[in-house]
């Protein structure tokens, strides 16, 4: 039977590189975003896929039920379905500040988008969670190393790996395996862009990774599309990183 799969934060960077991805492994997609995700749903449908859009702010509770109930009424409508059987928990926020600069609001916003999104959203979905089900949580290679002024933003991929590894065993009766991915630096959107439009930033972390390069958002979408099928049905409460072997 073809798997549906719900992935936070896909209207771009990683989120969208891995609705793309799981889409071309014939996964159908429910896009969700923020602002509705419509351009990738249309891209997956022109490339023959299927997808449906669902708005989702992750940082806030009252839209995780909204997009509770949109998304098991999207999947009914569209493929008479009514279980999800792989949850992406990618949307995520940087906060890149040394400790005299950090206020108390940005380290509350860091962590109910990256900490506690995951773990409602995931409660939420999980009575609608098929048997045997995939969670992945998308972590940072910054749960490993430590890089100045990324304390918060460490912290708050440190403790989704808590709960990953948590959430593992507690649903693992259930056949549900998570596990969290460790993107190293990928040029996308994040960080104000600099991992992709800085030729200066890319040059230092290039220097600093095994591989010699920043990733591509489709070196960690093809990650997690792996992370997801039969061949590792055998992984649970794993990090795994994909960093290019960033700060050996
Ligand atoms: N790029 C890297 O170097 C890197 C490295 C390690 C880990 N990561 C992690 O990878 C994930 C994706 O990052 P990215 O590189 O794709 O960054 P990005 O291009 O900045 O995209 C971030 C995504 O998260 C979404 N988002 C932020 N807050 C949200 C909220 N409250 N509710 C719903 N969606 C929200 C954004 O939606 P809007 O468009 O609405 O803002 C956007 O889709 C994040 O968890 C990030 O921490 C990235």
């Amino acid at each position: 039977m073809t798997r549906i799969a719900l992935i936070t934060g896909s209207n771009r960077g990683l989120g969208r590189a891995t609705a793309l991805a799981l889409a071309r492994n014939q996964i159908r997609v429910v896009a969700a975003s923020r602002d509705g995700a419509h351009d990738v749903v249309e891209e997956i449908v022109a490339s023959g896929g299927e997808a449906i859009a669902v708005r989702l702010d992750v940082a806030d509770l009252t839209s995780i039920e909204a997009a509770r109930v949109a998304v098991l009424a999207g999947i009914e409508k569209e493929w008479s379905a009514s279980t999800i059987d792989v949850l992406v928990n990618n949307a995520g926020v940087g906060l890149f500040a040394p400790l005299g600069d950090i206020a108390a609001e940005d380290f509350d916003a860091t962590f109910s988008t990256n900490v506690r999104g995951p773990l409602f959203l995931t409660q939420a979905l999980l009575p609608h969670l098929s048997e045997g089900a995939r969670i992945v949580n998308v972590s940072s290679s910054l749960s490993r190393h430590s890089s100045p002024a990324t304390s918060v933003y460490a912290a708050s991929k440190k403790a989704l790996e808590a709960l990953t590894r948590s959430l593992a065993l507690e649903l693992g009766p259930r056949g549900i395996r998570v596990n969290s991915i460790a993107p190293g630096p990928t040029a996308t959107d994040f960080n104000g862009g600099a991992m992709r439009d800085s030729d200066a930033m890319r040059e230092f972390l290039s220097g600093q990774t095994a591989l010699g390069r920043v990733g591509d958002p489709d070196d960690i979408a093809d990650a997690i599309s792996a992370l997801v099928s039969h061949e590792f049905r055998w992984a649970s409460g794993e990090r795994i990183e994909v960093s290019g072997g960033v700060l050996m």
